[in-house]
């Protein structure tokens, strides 16, 4: 059975082709489209998942759209008829920035597909969040937490999924909290409020968490306070995201917390103002935190499981994760490389597969490679015209190469084989660097990724050696597998491991098994071998405002434009001309 998934018209579209019960591939179409979190229709993605399938549009046995247009038509409609008159300059403007064509989506995917319409089904939003980690982890049963801004009404669902010796799948999801309660746009209300863009930088409002310190947990613990059942509701007063398009806090929120940031004004750590904005990230932080685990831990309580898959957008605040990890009792915590909407994608098909068509549970690949393949001739020819030098080597000799240019000092493009699906780079489609010198991190900043100075900076790591560096708790692997987890670097290698430490001690450590990207862990180990650390910092291969790199000219384009000193896309190897060597790696054998 061939089944297509779609999520679209909120933000970072996407398609996944799922065949026979399986991925076959899966791409976000900012990827293809190169304009960043591209939410419209994903027709350039969708056409890339049938070609590369080999497949008709007619051969598709059905199409799944990530969420149900008319119920979200319904929460939009409704909620602004509640705020009437207040409501009323904004609902034009939410039908638009919210709603877009959705409403008509069947009709949309079958004159862009033509599919016809009894092909095409819809999921529940959180459906496809929870599918989407459950139904690719390697657990056969666990409790599941979906968290989100909003989808059709739903914020956040608690459930379980069961894939039997049978065959058959059970998902169910028991309880769920409403729009407007969600602490996904508590956080997305912070992250407008501190100057940063909604739904793209919550990161960096968890970066600058770091930098903070919680005094303003009161505050915030106002604006979101427990109920009896265990849940939150969020006190309206504080927010306006129900009544207008133009600003999703209130004046009673800035009589709380102060003047907002400017977009524009730069973060002074040094100065008052500078600070109370790195608090307020620590404050709310610390609070999304509390609330996520208590759900948890009642979850766990409730469950009797040991397993617990994390979906939704929130599911990328790393820093929750791994608090949800030690401490709600879970063993186990599994988030999906990509836990967002374009995840969903993914989810909705397998979600149609397994419990809409009933077909017989199987084991989803663990690892986040479904995008284009690179091209290394098209890599070697358009650096040859352009008068680089390139060379083709062979793996052997390609990851010693890799590895001295690395020992040097110098910054290295890696492509490899598929695209992440997914907002990380996971070893795909990343830029690689020593980690040692908080000098490299400085230089990445402001040469490569030309972005804010407060942004850490993740470290890859052979799981072999990730416990000797890492303070690691059990079931810290698995949640570090797709960057999902931060932990503390151990104290004695944070000197030695500056680039990739934050400010806290900590850092978003990739664990890597070698079967997931067996050319960067040989890599790894031809590192250490050179300067007695097996760790690289990783980030994504992209600069600042772009999506990640897909294909290869891309790659090169990115190349040519910023301070990387090496191109890598197996088998071609190309240097930059005229490209400045750092001072040589010291490191002494550990
Ligand atoms: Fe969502």
């Amino acid at each position: 059975m061939k089944i297509l998934g779609i999520s679209a018209h909120y933000h970072d579209s996407a398609a996944a082709l799922v065949v026979d019960g399986a991925p076959a591939c899966a791409v976000q179409e900012e990827r293809l489209s190169r304009h960043k979190n591209d939410a419209g229709f994903p027709i350039g993605a969708i056409e890339w998942c049938l070609d590369q399938a080999g497949l008709a549009p007619a051969d598709l046995d059905a199409v799944v759209f990530y969420e149900r247009s008319m119920l979200k038509f319904d929460r939009i409609l409704t909620c602004a008829l509640r705020a009437f008159p207040r409501s009323w300059r904004s609902f034009p403007q939410a039908m638009k920035n919210s709603l877009g064509d959705k409403v008509w989506v069947r009709g949309i995917i079958s004159s862009y597909l033509g599919v016809p319409r009894r092909k095409i089904l819809c999921t529940d939003h959180h459906a496809a969040h929870a599918a989407a980690s459950f139904l690719a982890a390697p657990t056969r049963r666990a409790a599941i937490l979906t968290a989100d801004g909003v989808g059709e009404w739903a914020t956040l669902t608690v459930g379980h999924g069961e894939r039997r010796p049978d065959g058959t799948t059970n998902l169910t999801l028991l309880r769920e909290i409403r729009y407007p309660h969600s602490l996904g746009l508590l956080y997305s209300t912070f992250t407008a409020y501190l100057g940063f863009k909604v739904n793209e930088d919550e990161y960096k409002v968890m970066g600058l968490a770091a930098y903070g310190r919680p005094t303003m947990v009161d505050r915030v613990r106002t604006l979101v306070r427990g109920t009896p059942d265990g849940a939150f509701a969020l006190a309206p007063e504080f927010f306006e995201y129900q009544t207008t398009a133009a600003r999703s806090y209130s004046s009673r929120f800035i009589d709380l917390f102060g003047a907002p940031r400017h977009p524009h004004e730069p973060i002074d750590l040094e100065t008052d103002e500078g600070r109370r904005f790195a608090d307020c990230a620590a404050s709310v932080q610390q609070v999304l935190e509390d609330r996520l685990v208590d759900i948890a831990r009642a979850l766990h309580q409730e469950s009797g499981l040991s397993d617990l898959c994390l979906g939704g957008g929130v599911a990328l605040n790393c820093l929750a994760n791994a608090r949800i990890l030690a401490e709600s009792g879970f063993a186990r915590v599994f988030v999906p490389p990509a836990p967002g909407d374009a995840g969903c994608a993914l989810g909705a098909a397998l979600y149609a597969d397994r419990v809409y068509f009933h077909n017989p549970d199987r084991d989803v690949p663990d690892h986040p490679f479904w995008g284009p393949p690179v091209d290394a001739r098209e890599l070697a020819r358009a650096a040859r015209e352009d008068g680089q030098a390139v060379e083709e080597l062979d793996d052997a000799t390609l990851i010693e190469r890799a590895a001295d240019e690395l020992a040097a000092g110098r910054i290295v493009g890696w492509m490899d084989g598929a695209c992440e699906f997914g907002p990380r780079a996971l070893g795909h489609r990343s830029i690689l660097a020593a980690p040692h010198a908080r000098e490299m991190r400085d230089r990445l900043n402001r040469d490569v990724k030309y972005r804010e100075e407060f942004r850490p900076f993740a470290p890859v790591v052979p799981i072999d050696v990730a416990d000797r560096y890492f303070d690691l708790p059990p079931g810290g692997p698995r949640l570090a597998r797709f960057m999902s987890g931060v932990f503390p670097v151990r104290p004695e290698w944070r000197d030695r491991l500056a680039a990739i430490t934050h400010v806290d001690g900590s850092a978003r450590a990739q664990v890597l098994e070698r079967e997931m990207a067996p050319r960067l862990y040989a890599l790894l180990e031809a590192f250490g071998r050179r300067g007695g650390i097996p760790i690289l910092l990783n980030t994504s291969f992209n600069t600042a405002g772009e999506p990640i790199v897909c294909r290869a000219l891309e790659g090169y384009s990115t190349f040519r434009r910023c301070g990387l000193d090496a191109l890598v896309a197996a088998p071609v190897f190309v240097t930059k001309r005229g490209s400045s060597r750092m001072k040589p790696l010291k490191e002494e054998a550990a």
